[in-house]
């Protein structure tokens, strides 16, 4: 039952993936997202979440209640809603990513890393460690069925950033070995349910941290290394610009606004 779940949750993904992987560039020598997925399909130990495409009320009913800090284990500190916000877009600061709308699986897997310590992180390891696998899943569902909303506001960054940011998530840079962005987190940076996070409106902060924390290997929980082999490509400001230039792009894929923050 598991495995057939798991099956028909990837096989989607695959077939989109095929187009993306011959129109879009890949200059690294890593694994192309179809290796990337089939792999998900062969590993339900380490990919053991069952949550499902279209959430019943029941589950997404407690996983409202587990945002609200009313988990069995609950107690101070275990309100997601406190750093995450009550609509799943942080608080504003960049340092609570955003959670609105992302899929469900992905955030369930992340719980899960954060309990197994393929993904330390102080504050979230201990809120994870403290709910039970039907409330990650509950709680993953409830975040991951929200309407995913506007972005958050930016502060100003130079258009040459910007402009390097977006060249290397659409077609990666040749000389540095990095491979397009867009191949698997899709054409407008929307993500590729369930494996795949968002990018597009995401907090740059946040991603750019991520980025340095793969390279670092302290975030160790990528399937066949895909973004920490990325990450160690990259230096800190092409981890800067990639990040500000997705955190501009609006979630309908439309460009974004040259004029919107943009200095000299
Ligand atoms: C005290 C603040 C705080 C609370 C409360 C909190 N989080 Fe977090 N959360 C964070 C921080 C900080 C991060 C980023 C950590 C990192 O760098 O890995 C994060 C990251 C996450 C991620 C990873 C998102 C991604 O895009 O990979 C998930 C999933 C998540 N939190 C879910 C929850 C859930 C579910 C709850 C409630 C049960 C919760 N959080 C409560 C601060 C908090
Ligand atoms: C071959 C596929 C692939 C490519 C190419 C790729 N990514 Fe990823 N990325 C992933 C997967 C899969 C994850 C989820 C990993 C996990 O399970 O935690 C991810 C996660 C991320 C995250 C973490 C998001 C979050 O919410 O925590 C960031 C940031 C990111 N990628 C940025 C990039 C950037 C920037 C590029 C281009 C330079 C890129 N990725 C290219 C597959 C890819």
């Amino acid at each position: 039952m598991r495995q057939t779940q798991i099956t028909a949750l990837v096989s989607l993904p695959i077939l989109l993936g095929v187009s993306w992987a011959v129109s879009a560039q890949d200059f690294s020598d890593g694994p192309t997202i179809r290796m990337l997925e089939d792999r998900l399909e062969q590993d339900d130990v380490a990919f053991n979440a069952t949550v499902d495409r279209t959430p019943d009320d029941d589950l997404l009913e407690v996983g409202r209640l587990v945002a609200m800090g009313g988990a069995e284990n609950g107690g101070s500190g275990m309100a997601c809603i406190t750093c995450h916000g009550v609509d799943g877009h942080g608080d504003g600061s960049g340092a609570f990513p955003r959670l609105d709308g992302q899929p469900g699986w992905y955030l369930d897997k992340q719980l899960v890393d954060y309990t197994s310590g393929a993904r330390p992180n102080q504050v979230m390891s201990a809120i994870a460690e403290r709910l039970t696998e039907y409330e990650m899943e509950a709680v993953s569902a409830y975040y991951g069925a929200m309407p995913t909303g506007t972005i958050p506001k930016h502060g100003d960054v130079e258009g040459t950033r910007l402009q390097w940011g977006g060249q290397l998530a659409a077609v990666g840079s040749a000389e540095k070995g990095i491979p397009a962005c867009v191949n698997c987190h899709g054409p407008s940076g929307t993500g590729l349910a369930p494996s795949v996070p968002y990018l597009a409106g995401q907090y740059a902060s946040y991603m750019a941290l991520q980025l340095e924390l793969w390279k670092e290997g302290v975030r160790d929980n990528d399937a066949m290394n895909v973004m920490s082999s990325i990450a160690r490509k990259m230096d800190e400001s092409d981890m800067d610009a990639v990040a500000e230039y997705y955190a501009r792009v609006t979630r309908d894929g439309a460009a974004i606004d040259p004029d919107m923050a943009v200095t000299e």
